[in-house]
């Protein structure tokens, strides 16, 4: 594996398969407490904005694995401003076994990576969410067995999530149908690197801005918020244009009858989805959730062997 994680497409097929794999097996191995692959390693967790799951899912994945985590909070190193991205970087590498980062630019995320001499892990940036992600097609594999050809549709924002999921889907040999309004479509570099990825594993990934097309036949319904961290000020503009996004009974009649609703987490109840479907039946969102532990679990213990 390469140094960092900073896009899902820093992976290869072989060795997502690999992570998959390490992460049914550390799950197994984590219940007798006998994981030692951190012990004496500390890992400095830099977050730029707030965050439940992924904090936590870290933490619990260093201590699990024997290690300790520093959290430090937007306030406590001001990157970039109090001290330079590279400073930060250089100073980390002396102490810390790993950075895991969540920041506004993706630059600021490349950045980390190219002045630290120990590992970066992409927490989620403004382009990019590929620990999410990667749980994401964990929790596809654990329900139906394959990701290859699973017929996955995306309804809302071509945000960060959605370009992890673009960049994955390619790399796996998924379907992947994103609906996202007219200007809120996918960034062009993302897309256009995922339609040459899929050229090798023949994932099928199409574009549309209507979101009945996008969900008819389709196994697995994607959703996630219209307003990302840091574009609060934009909410008042976005939302109109969301109009019809919403993921809800009406829009599902659309899927397969055996569909599953994913959304990333924190949802906005009664915005891009609606209470009866993230608490329904067809909902696997808690099952994402656990599986950010498994998945970053593996992923620390690859990157920090
Ligand atoms: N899905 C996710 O990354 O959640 P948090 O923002 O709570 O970490
Ligand atoms: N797109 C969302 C994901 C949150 C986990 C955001 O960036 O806020």
């Amino acid at each position: 594996m390469k140094k960092d994680l900073c896009s899902i497409s820093d992976l290869t097929l072989e060795e997502i398969c690999h992570l998959f794999s390490l992460s049914q097996q550390l799950k197994e191995k984590v219940k007798t407490g006998s994981l030692t692959k951190l012990k004496d390693k500390i890992v400095a967790i830099v977050f730029e904005k707030p965050s439940l799951r992924t904090r936590v899912t870290f933490e619990t994945a260093i201590y699990s694995l024997g290690g300790n985590p520093i959290y430090l909070s937007p306030s406590d190193i001001g990157l970039g401003k109090r001290e330079s991205v590279k400073d930060v970087a250089q100073n980390l590498s002396l102490w810390v076994s790993a950075i895991v980062a969540r920041t506004f630019a993706h630059t600021t995320i490349l950045e980390l990576a190219q002045h630290a001499n120990i590992p970066v892990i992409n927490a989620l940036s403004d382009l990019e969410h590929p620990c999410q992600v990667l749980a994401d097609f964990l929790t596809i594999l654990e329900i139906k067995g394959k990701i290859e050809n699973s017929k996955i549709a995306w309804v809302g924002d071509g945000n960060n999530v959605c370009h992890s999921l673009l960049l994955g889907s390619a790399i796996l040999g998924a379907s992947l149908f994103v609906a996202t309004p007219k200007g809120y479509e996918p960034n062009r570099e993302i897309v256009n690197k995922s339609l040459a990825l899929a050229k090798s594993s023949q994932a099928e990934i199409r574009f549309t801005n209507d979101p009945v097309e996008a969900v008819k036949n389709r196994e697995f319904i994607y959703t996630d918020t219209w307003i990302s961290m840091g574009e609060e000020s934009q909410a008042e503009i976005k939302k109109p244009a969301f109009a019809g996004f919403q993921v809800n009974e009406k829009l599902l009649k659309n899927a397969l009858p055996d569909y599953k609703v994913m959304h990333c987490l924190p949802a906005h109840r009664g915005e891009e989805i609606t209470d009866e479907v993230l608490d329904g039946p067809h909902s696997i969102v808690l099952k994402q959730a656990e599986n950010r532990l498994h998945i970053q679990r593996a992923i620390l213990a690859e990157l920090l062997k």
